[in-house]
């Protein structure tokens, strides 16, 4: 299991996911507001937006970096939680939600 935080309108929402889930995943269940995975994780329509405030996810892919062109609010640290799938080795992760 691995600990996700979501910093969501000034508070933090705690929630767990498994090795292999990504963040959007992991915030659907959750039923968290502006996550919403409309493509299911096919990185084609950037309504996963968030902010990773833990380093240590794949690079930023070409493509991702495109999508990311997309969405309002864009800052270094924006990736698609989409492709921010949970790792064995990972423990707690805080992430924050535009
Ligand atoms: S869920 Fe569509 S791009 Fe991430």
């Amino acid at each position: 299991m691995v600990n996700v935080r979501f910093k969501v309108n000034g508070e933090v929402v705690a929630a767990k996911g498994e090795p292999g889930d990504s963040i959007m995943q992991v915030a659907v269940r959750q039923q968290l507001p502006s996550i919403e995975g409309e493509c299911g994780g096919e990185l084609s329509c950037a309504t996963c937006h968030v902010y990773a405030d833990t380093q240590g996810f794949r690079p930023l892919s070409e493509e991702e970096g495109e999508l990311l062109e997309l969405v309002e609010e864009r800052a270094d640290n924006s990736r698609l939680s989409c492709q921010l799938i949970l790792r064995e080795e990972m423990t707690d992760i805080e992430v924050t939600i535009p």
